[in-house]
């Protein structure tokens, strides 16, 4: 039989500097976590993300850092590449919606809708700036929010109370460049997709697609309740992607560029593109449903900021080309994970941001957290408090607890080599039916995408193990029946190798340094079956097992009072 094909994409981050936690958390971090799992079941799995290149933010960003925009994308695409490595976030490509492929695929496709008649030259009115010379798009200019009255609201949306906008409805508006008030509505001609004639096929989808989590379908049918609005899909800006027709500039439109909204989706495919070029893979059996993609199984990982997007503009696209796409089976959207009460905010600097994570503890300390923790049904606040409560609790008094006391009892009673001793007795058969039911829980749960429960279910698996050995105290048992000790150790140390194992997706660094520790290597990489007693009588007896370094070390109290000082608590 053929194995099951998996195509995940998480949203693509913006370029405009290393991201927070609440991006991590809501996109890249639960989609690997997916991928991982799959992968350990034999799964052909493709996970792709990129950086997103284009329009206002990189625009903004490289006059912010006084780079030149291709520059900067450069030196930001490597930084957040190598970011995404340090959190073990298994890619299998990390893309540019800058790539060449994204260009030509791009281009393609606003000549396929508009040969489709899905395309029109419409004529906007924009502000247009008289000191800079030139239109002011999306946040390019700032103002009042015309609907709670924040200042700086950016041209496309409002950070306060987070409404879409557009530019010419903020008040006292000025221009985010030069901050020059003078300004004045101009007639512009830019290019619009129709998406109000798409309103059927895209309601369709939606129905087709039951799968769809009901955050997602919420959102989707909101969009199709209110009737789809065409939207623009050019720019006036330099930076992106060229308006052509057939292949030659787009008279009247040598100056604008495809809206950064239009061609970021896209590059989920051009990136692939990209992975097939760079390795010889075949990217159209990902993507092409009359080369094969119909057996794949799609995963969109995202913020519910970015599912009107992927439920509506996107699928426009693909549909609308009349071209044999590979639609999305399941979007997986998150809410947001906030910073106490209010947001972390890229542009305001407000949070913990990736790199930083870093420098205070290991990825697999956060990976835990943001998972556990996930924003999924609701939104979630990260307080340092909670963090180190759960931290401490779960990876330092739970899983790091339990490993190493069996390993270190093997070493001072049994010459660190597992032991035989007899069969499994009462205590081992409940145990094993209990390792069944959580198993069965955290595969459905990892299955099915939803992060929380399978957390939770890793969680109570970790927990059966202090449980048992507290219970079957081998250390009593081994002052009057060996056999009786060996019998737990053994046992024991089978739970050690699948907690590493099914511990993996989540924590994959740990997850090795476990499976090295009682010799099982690459099997950490495989996920287990659904029997619990074949699990707890795999690993072959007599092999010597070592006991790791600490795993986990506690967050003291000084330690959170010095982020705490860092990094800020409540938003100010
Ligand atoms: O909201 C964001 O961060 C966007 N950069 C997401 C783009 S997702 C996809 F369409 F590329
Ligand atoms: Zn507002």
């Amino acid at each position: 039989m053929s194995r099951r094909r998996i195509l995940i994409t998480s949203a693509l981050p913006y370029i405009n500097g290393v991201k927070h936690l609440g991006n991590l958390a809501g996109s890249m971090l639960p989609a690997d976590v997916y991928a991982r799992f799959e992968r350990a079941r034999g799964s052909e799995v493709l996970s792709i993300c990129a950086t997103d290149e284009h329009g206002t933010p990189a625009e903004l960003a490289a006059a912010a850092a006084g780079q030149d925009v291709r520059a900067y994308c450069d030196e930001q695409h490597a930084l957040q590449r190598d970011i995404g490595a340090a959190f073990h976030l298994s890619w299998d490509w990390f893309g540019r919606s800058s790539s060449p492929e994204n260009r030509a695929l791009t281009q393609h496709f606003a000549d396929a809708l508009e040969d489709n008649g899905l395309i029109e030259e419409r004529t906007d009115q924009m502000i247009y700036s008289i000191d800079d010379g030139r239109f002011l798009p999306d946040r390019y200019v700032e103002g009042t929010c015309p609907i709670c009255g924040f200042r700086p609201a950016r041209g496309d949306q409002c950070d306060n109370c987070g409404s879409l906008l557009d530019p010419i409805e903020l008040i006292e508006p000025y221009s985010a460049v030069s901050k020059s008030t003078n300004l004045e509505v101009r007639d512009t001609r830019h290019l619009y997709l129709l998406q109000s004639r798409l309103q059927d096929k895209i309601r369709a989808f939606i129905d087709s697609r039951p799968e769809f989590p009901p955050l997602t379908r919420s959102i989707a049918y909101k969009h199709l309740d209110e009737g789809l609005i065409d939207r623009g899909i050019t720019r006036d800006l330099a930076w992106g992607v060229p308006v052509t027709r057939n292949g030659r500039p787009r008279p009247g439109f040598e100056t604008k560029v495809f809206y950064v909204w239009f061609d970021a989706p896209i590059e989920y495919i051009a990136a692939t593109q990209e992975w097939a070029n760079a390795t010889g893979g075949d990217w159209a059996r990902w993507w092409r449903t009359d080369q094969g993609a119909d057996d794949v199984r799609y995963v969109e990982v995202m913020g519910k900021d970015n599912v009107a997007f992927h439920t509506v503009s996107f699928p426009a696209t693909l549909i609308g080309s009349g071209e044999p796409w590979k639609r999305v089976d399941v979007l997986k959207s998150f809410n947001w994970l906030n910073w106490y009460g209010g947001k972390f905010s890229t542009s305001q600097k407000r949070g913990v941001f990736m790199d930083a994570a870093l420098e205070i503890l290991p990825a697999d300390v956060w990976r835990w957290y943001l998972t556990a923790q996930s924003p999924e049904s609701a939104d979630s606040a990260f307080t340092w408090e909670a963090f180190q409560n759960l931290v401490n609790k779960d990876l330092a008094d739970v899983l790091g607890n339990f490993v190493n006391r069996i390993l270190k009892f093997t070493e001072t009673r049994f010459d660190g080599l597992i032991p035989e001793g007899g069969a499994p007795g009462p205590l081992e058969r409940t145990l094993a039916d209990e390792v069944s039911a959580r198993l069965a829980e955290l595969t459905s749960g990892l299955e099915g995408l939803e992060i929380r429960r399978g957390a939770q279910a890793l969680r109570a698996l970790w927990v059966l193990g202090n449980e048992y050995l507290t219970e079957a105290a081998p250390w009593t048992a081994i002052k009057t029946d060996r056999e009786r000790a060996a019998v737990v150790v053994r046992t024991g140390l089978n739970l050690v190798a699948l907690f590493a194992r099914v511990s993996q997706p989540f924590i994959p660094a740990t997850a090795e340094v476990i499976s090295a520790a009682v010799g099982d290597g690459a099997a950490v990489r495989s996920w287990p079956g659904p029997d619990g007693a074949a699990e707890l009588d795999r690993l072959p007896v007599g092999r010597p097992v070592k006991a790791p370094d600490v795993l986990f070390r506690k967050i003291e109290d000084v330690q959170l009072a010095d982020w705490a000082e860092r990094f800020g608590g409540a938003p100010g």
